[in-house]
């Protein structure tokens, strides 16, 4: 719709310019002032008359009938004066040469305005913490953080996506003591990162009998930041078996990662940033800790150094800041974590701003609400959390039986179901605009018929199937018409796919386009139960249909990469 809203502002500009030589609007003037009808009966676009009023000296109804009588453009089949509206009708030409073909002609890159073109972006996500569940609290900063990147990306960004693992910190010293009283070998080799997060909470559990525990993992952790071989080679392991694991997940989501450069990774470059806060004056004491004064700002202080000099969260993000900075060059940083960080992430932020970087305000924080499964919150420190592996696992075992049913002798059941499962709980998770609280139900994620992943999915496949059918079918023999009204609107669906693309990048927020699929998906299926395609009997209209079916599928496709969901040809 872009393009068209843009040509008829510059038309529109030029019927009002000639009603009066008064009027000094401009394209852009014309562009806010656009709205959406509520009904597309109504038109596809409409532009208010009522601001002109004052200005012409004329009731809204007449000016817009006055430009109604005299608007000139290629690109619109009507306009009609209601109510002091313009409602403006976008021509059928206009629909198939500038977006049947232009999706014919771009394909994949279709939507994509390359307006990130030489601009770099670094993603910092996932980032879970080794040894402590990867739960389903990281479902949001994963695939949140991941359909940003892929968005940047389709916008021409050179993107970095960057895992910075907690692989550092006071849980490691737990986690080797835990090992070295109650583990072994054999034990964490087969039970992998299971067995690390089980020896994790049993410090916890035996800690509240046993003071003396954790004085013995602060002196273990001590030993590791002195290079201790033996807890070097233990920490090492421990963060190489859950990266094992991690990389599981990330498997089925179909993400990759261009850094796990972690917290410990900068452990030699906090010394050079906190020398600088030291030299701006910003480090003040406090009962023996340092830490730079926000109250100025409406915050509470940054902790930098505790009180025995070791570091902090907000220490290693500095300096990791400065780092990229340095490395990638970036025109933004984007973090993706809960809502309950944005205070650390407000207060770095303006410790970096303080310490003079100018690009302090190229990084962004985009944080996003709690998940509950079943309106149970989730407990962390206790163990009692549900694991995003058993969250997947639970979601395609689901669809396995479902297929069973439905689809017994689908060839590659396992791997649709896994496609399927996987993209329900994404999909789910990804409807709702990101800040908001949700509540997980299976049985919702899981429908086929309602706004989710598996309808979402079903629709790709359908386009498949029809395609598949019309293979050896010449569609491209007859130059295309347009004959229904299901079949503008699909095509006028389609053509808003790039405003949605921008709209997600603008406000960091993926389920624009989630939200996108599903009006593609019920034009589509609209078009699809009222139309014949293949078997339509005018060889101009099946043609044109069949077109139509790959211009969705070509949309779609790219629409479910930008959320991590897998095309499925069959279902
Ligand atoms: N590891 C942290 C956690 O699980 C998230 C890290 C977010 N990124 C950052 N640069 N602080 O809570």
């Amino acid at each position: 719709m872009n393009n068209f809203k843009n040509t008829v502002a510059s038309d529109l500009l030029s019927c009002i310019s000639e009603l009066s030589a008064d009027i000094s609007l401009t394209k852009e003037d014309i562009l806010d002032m656009f709205e959406y009808p509520p009904d597309s009966s109504l038109g596809d676009i409409a532009f208010p008359c009522f601001k002109l009023s004052r200005i012409l000296r004329k009731a809204p109804p007449i000016i817009a009938k006055e430009i109604s009588e005299s608007l000139k453009s290629d690109v619109i089949s009507k306009a009609e004066a209601v109510n002091g509206y313009l409602n403006i009708f976008v021509s059928n030409e206009y629909l198939l040469s500038n977006v049947l073909f232009k999706i014919e002609e771009e394909k994949e890159h279709y939507g994509s305005d390359d307006s990130g073109k030489g601009k770099v972006a670094v993603f910092d996500y996932s980032s879970p913490n080794v040894a402590k569940p990867f739960h389903i609290g990281h479902l949001g900063t994963t695939i949140i953080g991941h359909s940003l990147k892929m968005l940047h990306q389709f916008q021409g960004y050179d993107c970095v996506g960057i895992n910075y693992l907690g692989d550092w910190g006071t849980q490691f010293g737990k986690l080797i003591v835990a090992y070295n009283l109650w583990g072994n070998k054999e034990m964490v080799e087969k039970g992998g990162v299971d067995e690390l997060v089980a020896l994790y909470v049993k410090f916890h559990e035996e800690a509240e009998k046993d003071e003396t525990l954790n004085q013995r993992a602060r002196e273990e952790f001590t030993k590791l930041e002195h290079h201790d071989e033996t807890n070097i080679a233990l920490w090492k392991w421990f963060v190489e078996i859950s990266l094992t694991e991690y990389k599981k997940t990330y498997k089925q989501l179909g993400i990759e990662f261009d850094s796990y450069k972690g917290e410990s990774f900068y452990t030699d470059k906090m010394p050079a940033q906190i020398e600088i806060l030291r030299e701006k004056n910003l480090l003040k004491i406090d009962g023996g800790a340092s830490i730079v004064d926000l109250s100025e700002y409406n915050m509470p202080p940054c902790l930098i150094l505790k009180r025995d000099g070791s570091t902090l969260y907000p220490t290693r993000d500095i300096a990791a800041a400065v780092y990229r900075k340095q490395a990638y060059k970036f025109d933004k940083c984007i973090y993706v974590t809960s809502a309950g960080q944005s205070l650390h992430f407000a207060q770095w932020f303006k410790v970096v701003e303080l310490m003079g970087y100018d690009w302090h305000d190229q990084l962004v924080h985009v944080p996003y609400g709690t998940v509950s499964i079943n309106n149970e919150k989730l407990a962390t420190r206790t163990g009692n959390v549900i694991l995003l592996k058993d969250l997947f696992a639970t979601a395609i075992e689901k669809v396995n039986e479902i297929m069973d049913e439905k689809n017994p002798n689908l060839p590659n059941k396992e791997e649709v179901a896994e496609a399927v499962g996987v993209g329900s709980v994404i999909f789910y998770y990804l409807y709702n605009n990101r800040i908001k609280d949700i509540n997980f139900v299976m049985k919702d994620a899981l429908s086929f018929d309602g706004n989710t992943g598996p309808y979402a999915q079903y629709t790709y496949a359908r386009t498949s199937g029809i395609l598949d059918k019309a293979k050896d079918l010449n569609y491209g023999s007859t130059a295309p018409q347009i004959t229904t009204s299901e079949e503008a609107d699909l095509l006028k669906v389609l053509s808003k796919f790039n405003e949605a693309v921008r709209g997600a990048i603008r406000d960091y927020e993926p389920s624009i386009i989630t939200r996108y699929i599903i009006d593609v998906c019920s034009a589509f299926n609209k078009f699809y139960h009222n139309c014949q395609i293949v078997s339509a009997e005018d060889e101009t209209v099946r043609n044109t249909r069949i077109r139509l079916t790959s211009a969705t599928k070509t949309v779609l496709g790219s629409a479910f990469e930008l959320i991590c969901l897998k095309k499925t040809e069959k279902i």
